[in-house]
This record gives structure tokens, C-alpha cells and sequence, in this order.
């Protein structure tokens, strides 16, 4: 198990991010002198006896060397990575992607017969889970307006069991008022789960701030290269036992290698954040200004929805987010898209390069739909010079305004 050394009051607390992540994980014990841990690939672990191997099986066997699918120290270093850049976490697991380790965040609570309150923001897969997986297992859920803050408590019934946040909402980028949820949700002993993939712990370290499983796509800015699937759920004390032994039951277990890039692209997250920000940052006060953009919806600027929790809550902001049409259709918007040589079109975030893709809430929500005065685009802004993306932007801003 990953106990977090870190605390309030310990010299590691204090370090800067960067100085975090070159360092976390690095245990002498997994490395061997070798500055990242390296690959430890492994199904059978061999025993010199019978008595040695009914040993080991028993109990815990996190960070003993026992089977394949219970990891070796390449697993373990990542996972206790990310355990350290969440002070006061328990331990992480981690998953084969970031659908993986919400699906286990979700089975860890809810039995037959348990509401979930959904953020009507979520990302479209996780609504599908809640809407198909759990269903199927007698779980109900409930979407709430990502705007609601305390007034969730207005939705609390007897079965309610579980409270999912997404902040900000990955396509709408609506900032929830977290710490009014969370004390709602403690008041009334509901577990609190947060898809804190856009934030990461750098910028929102959610133990910390009372939220008791918190998820990483760490496919987007752990892995930061675009090239592996990877999630993790880093948990609060007393709340990773049970997603441990779901886990289990699940066979979930992460590639040694693909753990191994992910603890490779964790070294460099704090500097490529700082950059993914300052870029986007830029961007998104351009696009403000341009008569083409009704609305920018950056957490960081004060045309989005929730924008003052943002201040109040976070210490960052990255490089993802949505900016609406002044009018425009479906063909103006392609226009716009297709006419961008540096933005690639595809799905996913968090990696080098940049990319556009139109995003369509009104297909998802239910609960708190709202009216945009045009078509939305999707940004990530990667790591290019921010000057030839502005470039390219106006270049496709002229191929919208042609088609509108
Ligand atoms: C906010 C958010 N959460 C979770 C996921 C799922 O991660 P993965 O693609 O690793 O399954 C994504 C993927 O795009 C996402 O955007």
C-alpha cells in the first residue's frame, strides 16, 4: 500500500511542482541507482518453498512481489507517484485508461438499490456508465446542474450514495463550487469522486480539499505524448481498501511498460503544464476579443460559468477549453476546423500537439441544458509557439466568416 509520507508539515509539502514530480516515486529499493524506475515486466513470481509461497499470498501483498496482476516496483512507482502528489491520500491505483479507473471508482461504493448524483457535465462515457453499467446492477442516477454548489442537498434522498464531480466540465468547462459539495456530501456521509483530470493534483489537489476518490486520465497530462492509455484513482483514508479489492475482482491491471511511460512523462508535467497555461491563456484572450466569438469558456477568464470558484479554488489553469460561434451553423464551424494546419482533429487532450474539435453538449445534456449563441469548438493547445497558433486560428475565424 502507498501511505503518503507528505503532510502538512513535512519539508516534501513544501516543495515546488516541479521539484515534486522529478522526484516522487523514485524509491532506491525500485530503481537500484536507475534515475526512472525501469521496466519490471512479470506474470509468475518464482517461491524457493511451499511454506514461502502460502506465505506471501496472504493479506496485502501491495509492494511484495506475488503475482503478475498484483504489479512490480515499475506499477508501484507510478502509483506512489501520484499518492505523494496528493497530501493526505491513502494510495492509487492504477488502470488500463481513465474509463477504467472511473468504472472502479463507481463499483468501489454502489451496491443495488444506491443513487449516484451525476454531473450533468461529465465527460459523455462516464453518463454512460451511470446510464447503462450501473443501471444494469440496480444503481440510479440522478444529473445535477454542475452550477448547483449547496443546493445539491435539495437532491439528497435515502439512497443516495455517491456524489460525481467533473471540474471543470471537459466540453463546457463549468466550474463546480467544490468545497460547498463537499461539505454537503459529508454532512450527510455521501462519498465524494472528482474526474480531476484537467486540473491534475498540481493544480487542484483534491484530498486535500475533502474529496475522498479522485481520478486521473492520466492518458492526457501524466502521459503527456499522446502515445499510451492509462487512469488512476488516488484515494483518501479509509476510502482504498475497498477500491482495491474491486479492483482486483476485476482482473485491472496496467501494462509494466505502459506505467513506465506514464512515470517517464510525469517527470516533465509540471514545466508542460506551466506552458499548456500560459499558451491557452493567450489564445483564449485573443479569441475573446475577436468579433467572430461570442463567448470564451476558459475557467481562467470571466466569460465562463463558475469562473470566481476557479479563483477562489485552484492554482492553475491548463491547456483544454471551448469557445462559442457568434452564430454560424454546423458547415461554417467545419469550415473553421478544416481550415487549421496546425490544430490536428481528433479526440483526447493533454499531449504536445494541438487540437480542434467541434463539441456538441446539447446531444448530452439533460439537466441543466443551456443556450449557446452558436456552435461550440474545443480546443487543446499544445506546445507549439502559441504565435503560429493565433496565425492559424485567424486563418480559420476567415474560412468561418466566408461560410456563415
Ligand atoms: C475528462 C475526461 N475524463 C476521462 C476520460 C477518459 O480517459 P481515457 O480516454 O484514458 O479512458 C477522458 C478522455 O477523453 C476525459 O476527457
Amino acid at each position: 500500500m502507498t501511505r503518503n509520507s507528505d503532510d502538512e508539515t513535512s519539508p516534501e509539502a513544501r516543495l515546488g511542482d516541479a521539484t515534486r514530480v522529478v522526484q516522487a516515486g523514485r524509491r532506491p529499493e525500485w530503481t537500484a541507482g536507475i534515475v526512472n524506475p525501469p521496466v519490471w515486466r512479470a506474470s509468475t513470481i518464482l517461491y524457493d518453498t511451499i511454506a514461502d509461497l502460502r506465505a506471501n499470498g496472504h493479506g496485502d501483498t501491495h509492494h511484495r512481489l506475488y503475482y503478475g496482476r498484483r504489479g512490480t516496483p515499475t506499477q508501484w512507482s507510478l502509483a506512489d507517484a501520484l499518492t505523494s502528489l496528493e497530501p493526505g491520500a491513502e494510495a492509487t491505483f492504477l488502470y488500463p485508461s481513465g474509463v477504467a479507473a472511473i468504472a472502479a471508482a463507481l463499483l468501489s461504493v454502489l451496491s443495488p438499490g444506491d443513487e449516484l448524483l451525476l454531473v450533468d457535465s461529465a465527460y459523455d462515457p462516464t453518463r454512460g456508465q451511470a446510464m447503462q453499467l450501473l443501471k444494469r446492477f440496480g444503481v440510479t442516477t440522478r444529473f445535477y446542474d454542475p452550477l448547483i454548489g449547496a443546493g445539491i442537498e435539495q437532491l439528497i434522498g435515502p439512497a443516495t450514495k455517491a456524489i460525481f464531480l467533473e471540474s471543470p466540465g471537459s466540453l463546457t468547462f463549468e466550474v463546480q463550487d467544490l468545497p460547498a459539495i463537499v461539505a454537503v456530501a459529508k454532512r450527510h456521509g455521501l462519498t465524494t469522486m472528482l474526474d480531476n483530470t484537467w486540473a491534475t493534483p498540481l493544480f487542484f489537489p483534491a484530498i486535500e480539499k475533502g474529496i475522498d476518490l479522485t481520478i486521473l486520465a492520466a492518458t492526457k497530462y501524466v502521459v503527456g505524448h499522446s502515445d499510451v492509455m492509462l487512469g488512476s484513482v488516488t484515494a483518501a483514508p479509509g476510502h482504498y481498501a475497498a477500491l482495491r479489492d474491486v479492483s482486483y475482482q476485476l482482473g485491472q491491471v496496467t501494462s509494466p511498460d505502459d506505467a513506465w511511460l506514464g512515470s517517464r512523462g510525469l517527470r516533465t508535467m509540471a514545466v508542460r503544464l506551466a506552458q499548456h497555461q500560459k499558451s491557452a491563456l493567450a489564445i483564449a484572450q485573443w479569441l475573446s476579443t475577436r468579433p467572430e466569438v461570442a463567448q470564451v469558456l476558459h475557467p481562467a477568464l470571466p466569460s465562463c460559468p463558475g469562473h470566481d470558484y476557479w479563483v477562489r479554488d485552484f492554482k492553475g489553469s491548463s491547456g483544454l477549453f471551448s469557445f462559442v460561434l457568434n452564430g454560424g451553423n454546423e458547415a461554417a464551424r467545419a469550415a473553421l476546423i478544416d481550415a487549421l494546419d496546425h490544430f490536428g482533429i481528433g479526440y483526447s487532450w493533454g499531449g504536445f500537439e494541438s487540437l480542434a474539435i467541434p463539441a456538441d453538449p446539447a446531444r448530452i445534456r439533460t439537466a441543466a441544458p443551456r443556450d449557446y449563441a452558436g456552435p461550440l469548438v474545443r480546443l487543446q493547445i499544445g506546445l507549439e509557439d502559441p504565435d503560429d497558433l493565433i496565425a492559424d486560428l485567424d486563418r480559420g475565424l476567415a474560412a468561418f466568416r466566408a461560410r456563415a
